[in-house]
């Protein structure tokens, strides 16, 4: 077993085994990646998270170097530096980094001493071990940085989607455990709703891949049926066996947004009778507005089909949370 040691997280050096564009035809690059734990004796449950070392751009790294005329710098500044964050102390007048160590002549210890750390990365585990015994599953969207600066894309989506080298075990990697998000073994014996636009969905397919139960329904949201629709046949089989019930909001199929809690509001009824049934809820993806805009609308849905005060509405669902029946993974 090949492990990095001098990470703060014992990692496990992980090869890409499979690296499939979910959105092809997309504005954005989205990849299931599947990372092989083959010898590593990794456990992880459906719900947990994969933490990722990752490298920054190399072509820029080798500019840098360049600049810097000192090839000792190259590991560091690969490895160890976050250069999409540069600290505006050290900066000063200069718009970037780059302009920054040709105008500036750089002691290497200085450098190393400013710069900010290069930090893991989190994803959402998308397989369940029971599934594929060793393998994980992640699905990764390429973050854009704004105007292409001082790189295209963010560190880490654009290490495992395009930077890194696939069937070499070179990817150091680590679980972080879920200790609030994970299918309770209570669940067994219940319906569960999922609410999972974007990467959000990552999480419900490996719930998918182990649950018994019958009754799941999961609301989806990306920005087009034709080309974001990601795992569409997964869930489609699993329609077809009566395993699942799926409702799609595609956000820019129509001159109107169509967003997951719109989907929801539409079939509020049937989403309160499954609450009042014990149904678990699920909700993953955007922390900045979509998992607010979800909330408000869970709590217009109970106050509404359940008849209740707004008071009794909260009161009601923040019963669902002290009972782990409102479960919310959002970043
Ligand atoms: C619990 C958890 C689960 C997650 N699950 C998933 C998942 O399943 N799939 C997934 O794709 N992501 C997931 N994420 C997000 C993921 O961890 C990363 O945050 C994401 O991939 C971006 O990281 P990066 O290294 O590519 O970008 P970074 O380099 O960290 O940059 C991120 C973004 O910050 C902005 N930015 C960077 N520099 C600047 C600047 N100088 N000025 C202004 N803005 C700037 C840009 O928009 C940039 O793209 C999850 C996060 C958490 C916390
Ligand atoms: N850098 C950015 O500008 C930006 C923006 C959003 C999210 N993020 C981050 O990107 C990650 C997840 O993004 P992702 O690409 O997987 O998916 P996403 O950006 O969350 O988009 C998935 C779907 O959600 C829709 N959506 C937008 N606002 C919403 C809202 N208020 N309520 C419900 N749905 C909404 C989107 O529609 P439309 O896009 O058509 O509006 C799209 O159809 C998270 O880390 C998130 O924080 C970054």
């Amino acid at each position: 077993m090949s492990t990095l040691k001098s990470k703060p997280h014992k990692a496990f050096l992980a090869r890409i085994k499979e690296r499939v564009r979910l959105n092809p035809g997309s504005e954005k690059e989205t990849y299931h990646i599947v990372l092989d734990l083959e010898g590593s004796g990794i456990e992880y449950s459906v719900g947990d998270c994969v933490g990722v070392y990752p490298e920054n751009n190399p072509s820029y790294v080798n500019i840098l170097v360049d600049a810097l005329g000192d090839p000792s710098m190259h590991d560091f500044l690969l490895k160890s530096a976050n250069l999409n964050r540069i600290p505006k102390k050290l900066l000063g007048e200069h718009p970037d980094l780059l302009t920054l160590i040709k105008y500036q002549k750089f002691d290497p210890d200085h450098l190393r001493e400013k710069l900010l750390p290069l930090l893991p990365r989190f994803y959402s585990i998308a397989s369940s071990k029971k599934h594929v015994p060793n393998e994980v599953h992640l699905t990764v969207t390429v973050s854009k940085n704004p105007c292409d600066f001082p790189v295209a894309n963010g560190i880490c989506s654009d290490y495992l989607c395009h930077q890194a080298p696939l069937l070499k075990p070179v990817i150091p990697i680590f679980i972080q455990p879920s200790r609030h998000f994970s299918l309770p073994p209570e669940s067994e014996n219940s319906p569960i709703i999922m609410v999972g636009p974007g990467t959000g969905v990552a999480p419900f397919r490996g719930f998918m891949q182990e649950r018994k139960h019958p009754k799941n329904w999961l609301f989806f949201g990306e920005r087009s049926e034709q080309n974001d629709y990601y795992y569409r046949s997964f869930w489609e089989d699993l329609v077809a066996k009566n395993l699942l019930r799926v409702d799609c909001a595609f956000s820019r199929d129509q001159s109107e947004k169509i967003y997951v809690q719109d989907k929801m509001l539409q079939n509020s009824a049937q989403l309160w009778q499954w609450l009042e049934e014990g149904a678990y809820l699920f909700v993953c993806g955007d922390a900045s507005k979509m998992a607010k805009d979800v909330d408000k609308t869970l709590h217009y849905i109970v106050e509404h089909e359940g008849k209740k005060t707004s008071e009794d509405a909260k009161a009601y669902i923040k019963n669902l949370k002290k009972l782990k029946r409102y479960l919310r993974d959002v970043y």
